[in-house]
């Protein structure tokens, strides 16, 4: 079966999820982001590649890094930048999801940043809207969250150089992360041998061996030797009932201190997402500690959305 988001020539049409795509199509993204660094670094940071474009940011669920950066990165290749503002539109008054898409397409838009609470929402409207049109996810529930786990990739790759030599351990909330899911996705595709993830019973999936990774639920032992620490933050806006006994409680077993740290490679990043927990899920002596790079993932997050969006716009 084609997979629902290359076209029939096996171009990126829409980034819904990492999942299936080849590795080719991944290190292109990571290619063609390289190339966006240096713009970003440049004194005039545009390019004109979405010039006269329409980028529609549709964000039904709140965002900080996401939405901002592809705002930015959108500007940066002279696309024009809307982000509809969903608590003072008619989805308030019970407009359906894809009357606001339609009636935004009628618009003349050309691409739709899609981040909602509901999986599968994006792939909803990639398949409803016209041919022309594209449609990048920025967060679909706990599904996916393909420009994350695109960033994430770049991050790695820029500071470890090779996936096939990497141990990486994936802490705490995976059950509600969409980005350890595209995370998981991504480093399997590049060939990543060790993959790690550590949390409570309570808050890893069932079954997630299937997609390759290795499951601890001791912190410690799951963090020796890995080259690679993400923390994920707690996800209690997508938890049914309490899961755990307290996040204080949580922070004894799971939290990542300088000491838990210093199980991993002596040279090993520190990861997150964000937003950040501290005291939670991560200590600050460890997210503003030499091993962080947590805002370097923010940064590179630029230039990935601006190859994904030259990338789609260009097929
Ligand atoms: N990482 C991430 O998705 O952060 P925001 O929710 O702030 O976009």
């Amino acid at each position: 079966m084609r997979n629902p988001q290359l076209n029939e020539k096996g171009e990126l049409q829409h980034l819904l999820t990492i999942e299936g795509l080849p590795r080719e199509t991944l290190t292109h993204i990571l290619d063609t982001a390289t190339s966006f660094v240096g713009v970003t670094a440049r004194e005039v940071k545009k390019v004109p590649l979405l010039r006269g474009k329409s980028v529609f940011n549709l964000f039904f669920e709140n965002s900080t890094r996401t939405r901002t950066t592809f705002e930015i990165a959108a500007k940066r290749l002279s696309a024009d930048v809307i982000n509809l503002n969903i608590a003072i539109s008619s989805h308030t008054k019970g407009e359906t999801l894809l009357d606001t898409v339609d009636n935004l397409s009628a618009m003349h838009a050309d691409m739709f940043v899609v981040r909602h609470a509901q999986s599968g929402a994006p792939h909803l409207i990639a398949s409803h809207v016209a041919s022309h049109l594209h449609v990048v996810n920025a967060g679909d529930g706990r599904h996916a969250h393909p420009t994350q786990g695109l960033l994430d990739l770049y991050t790695i790759r820029h500071f470890k150089k090779d996936f096939t030599r990497l141990s990486v351990a994936i802490v705490g909330d995976v059950l509600h992360s969409r980005v350890a899911r595209s995370l998981i996705h991504a480093l399997t595709i590049m060939g990543t041998p060790d993959i790690r993830v550590i949390g409570p019973m309570t808050l890893i999936p069932s079954g997630v061996e299937k997609l390759g990774v290795t499951v601890y639920h001791d912190l410690e032992k799951g963090l020796r030797d890995v080259d690679v620490v993400v923390m994920l933050r707690l996800q209690s806006e997508r938890m049914r009932g309490a899961l755990l006994p307290s996040a204080q409680e949580f922070f004894k077993y799971y939290g990542l201190t300088p000491e838990k740290l210093a199980l991993a490679k002596p040279d090993a990043i520190v990861m997150h997402p964000g937003p950040l927990n501290r005291g939670v899920e991560i200590d600050s002596a460890v997210a503003d500690g030499a091993h962080a790079v947590i805002l370097s993932q923010v940064t590179f997050g630029i230039a990935v959305r601006m190859a994904v969006m030259s990338i789609l716009a260009g097929n």
